[in-house]
């Protein structure tokens, strides 16, 4: 069996934060391995850090939708609440080793079910890369990596919603288009429409 060296601190890369220097989201060992093995080695695929709010999380998100910037403490505060819910909340970010900084995230939802068994279903959301990477295939590696999380959690299905201009991506990723998505959103003054 060969072994995959995934977070060990090296002279080439001296700004780079290993995973065990890091408080994450979820244990590391849950990405696939295969992920990893696809990626340049310049580039590292981690879950969640509490201090990624340091390492452009939301710089990169801005690509996806509006981003209003929490500060630091709300950050953690909302970090803290996604890792309180067991085998819930998954996010993880592809980072620059070079730069110590995040250049794709993505995070999958796990809606634990009554019906199907006690099944349960993924909900991918809020996928983005930073413009200046895409067409890397990082895209490509956030879903290959969420999707696995997804049934490694025993999810019968992994589902999104995504705009019509993305649809060609989702299946270069293996999705296939199916049924309608329904919103109703809160009229509260004030509440995002996005
Ligand atoms: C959509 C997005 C996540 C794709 O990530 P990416 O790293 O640029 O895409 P990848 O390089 O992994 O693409 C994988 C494959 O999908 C194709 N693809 C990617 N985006 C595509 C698009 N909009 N239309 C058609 N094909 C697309 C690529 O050409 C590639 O195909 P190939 O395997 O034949 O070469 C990225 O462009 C992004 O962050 N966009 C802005 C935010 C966003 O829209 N997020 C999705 C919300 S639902």
């Amino acid at each position: 069996m060969t072994s995959v060296p995934v977070s060990s601190p090296t002279q080439e890369y001296p700004n780079w934060t290993p995973d065990h220097s890091l408080d994450l989201l979820f244990h590391p060992d849950t990405i696939p391995v295969q992920v990893r093995r696809e990626l340049h080695q310049d580039l590292h695929v981690r879950p969640l850090a509490r201090t990624d709010y340091n390492r452009s999380h939301l710089s990169v998100l801005s690509v996806l939708t509006v981003v209003t910037d929490p500060g630091l403490a709300a950050y953690q505060a909302r970090f803290d609440l996604l890792r309180a819910a067991p085998r819930t909340n998954y996010t993880l970010v592809i980072v620059d080793k070079p730069t110590d900084q995040i250049v794709a995230v993505g995070s999958v939802f796990i809606e634990h079910k009554f019906l199907r068994g006690l099944g349960s279903v993924g909900h991918i959301e809020d996928i983005a890369v930073n413009p200046k990477v895409q067409g890397k295939k990082l895209g490509l590696r956030v879903i290959q990596a969420l999707t696995g999380i997804s049934e490694r959690e025993g999810c019968y299905k992994t589902i999104l919603n995504c705009s019509d201009k993305n649809i060609p991506f989702y299946e270069k990723c293996g999705y296939v288009k199916k049924e309608n998505e329904m919103a109703k959103y809160n009229e509260r003054p004030g509440t995002p429409k996005l």
